[in-house]
C-alpha cells in the first residue's frame, strides 16, 4: 500500500513537471481508429469506406497525404475552397476530427485507375514529364512526383484520380473558383485539350 501511494505521488510530480515544461502543449497524435469511425459514419457513402471512391463525381482519398486531406477539409469549412457538398460535410468537424479522418484515409491503399485513350494519355505524359516550353508550363512531375505520388506535406498525390475531377479542378484553378497561388498561374497557361490529356494520363498513374 505504501509503495502504491509512493508511486502515485512520484508519477504526479513527474506529470506536473512535464506539464509545466511543455508550453505550448504539442497537438496530440492523430488517431486513425477514431478517423475510421468518422469515415464510416459520414464519408464512406461518397468516398468509399477505404477512400477508393465508387463514382467519378467523388474523388479518391486513399493514400492521399494526411496533411493535404486535413488542409482541404479546413478550407472547405472556412469557405476558402468553395464547394456546397463538402462545406456541409466539414461543417461539424473539429480540427482533431479532420486530423483523425485524414490519418485514416492516408493509410488506406489506393486501388488505382486506368487511362482509356492511349493517344491522349501520351500527350499528357509529355507535358507531365517535360512541361510546355512554348507555353511556359512547368513539368507537373517536378512537384507531384514522377508517378504522381506527390510529396508530403505540400504536394498532393494525383495518381489514379478520376479524369473528370482532375479536369474540373484544373478548370477551377484556371478560373480562380479554386484560388491557389501556385496552381492558378500554371492552370491559366493550359488549354482545355491539354488539361484533358493530363487528366487522362494522371488517371493511369500508379
Ligand atoms: C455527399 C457526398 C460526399 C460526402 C458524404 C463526403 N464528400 Fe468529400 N467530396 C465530395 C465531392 C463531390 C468532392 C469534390 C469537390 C470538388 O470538386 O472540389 C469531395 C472532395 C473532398 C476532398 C478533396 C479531395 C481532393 O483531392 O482535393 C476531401 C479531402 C474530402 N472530400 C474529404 C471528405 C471527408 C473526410 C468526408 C467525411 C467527413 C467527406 N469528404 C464526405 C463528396 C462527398
Ligand atoms: C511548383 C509546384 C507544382 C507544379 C509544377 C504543379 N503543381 Fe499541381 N499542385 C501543387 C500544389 C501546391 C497543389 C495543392 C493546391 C491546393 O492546396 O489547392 C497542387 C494541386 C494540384 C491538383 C489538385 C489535386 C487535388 O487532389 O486536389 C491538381 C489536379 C494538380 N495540382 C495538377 C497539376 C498538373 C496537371 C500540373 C502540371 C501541368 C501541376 N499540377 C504542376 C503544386 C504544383
Amino acid at each position: 500500500m505504501r509503495l502504491l501511494t509512493g508511486g502515485w505521488v512520484l508519477s504526479a510530480i513527474v506529470y506536473a513537471t512535464a506539464a509545466s515544461a511543455a508550453a505550448p502543449a504539442p497537438a496530440p497524435k492523430a488517431d486513425p481508429e477514431k478517423g475510421k469511425q468518422t469515415a464510416a459514419a459520414i464519408c464512406a457513402a461518397c468516398h468509399g469506406p477505404d477512400g477508393n471512391s465508387p463514382a467519378a463525381t467523388n474523388p479518391h482519398l486513399a493514400g492521399q497525404h494526411a496533411e493535404y486531406i486535413a488542409a482541404q477539409l479546413a478550407a472547405f469549412k472556412s469557405g476558402a475552397r468553395p464547394n456546397p457538398i463538402m462545406a456541409g460535410m466539414s461543417a461539424a468537424l473539429t480540427p482533431d476530427d479532420m486530423r483523425n479522418v485524414a490519418a485514416y484515409f492516408s493509410q488506406q491503399t489506393p486501388k488505382g485507375g486506368a487511362a482509356k485513350d492511349k493517344a491522349l494519355a501520351e500527350r499528357g505524359q509529355l507535358i507531365w514529364r517535360a512541361g510546355l516550353k512554348q507555353g511556359n508550363v512547368p513539368a507537373c512531375s517536378g512537384c507531384h512526383g514522377a508517378a504522381g505520388a506527390g510529396i508530403p506535406a505540400q504536394y498532393p498525390r494525383l495518381a489514379g484520380q478520376y479524369p473528370e475531377l482532375t479536369l474540373a479542378w484544373l478548370k477551377a484553378y484556371q478560373s480562380g473558383a479554386r484560388a491557389h497561388g501556385v496552381m492558378g498561374p500554371i492552370a491559366a497557361r493550359l488549354g482545355e485539350a491539354d488539361m484533358k490529356a493530363l487528366a487522362e494520363y494522371i488517371a493511369g498513374l500508379r
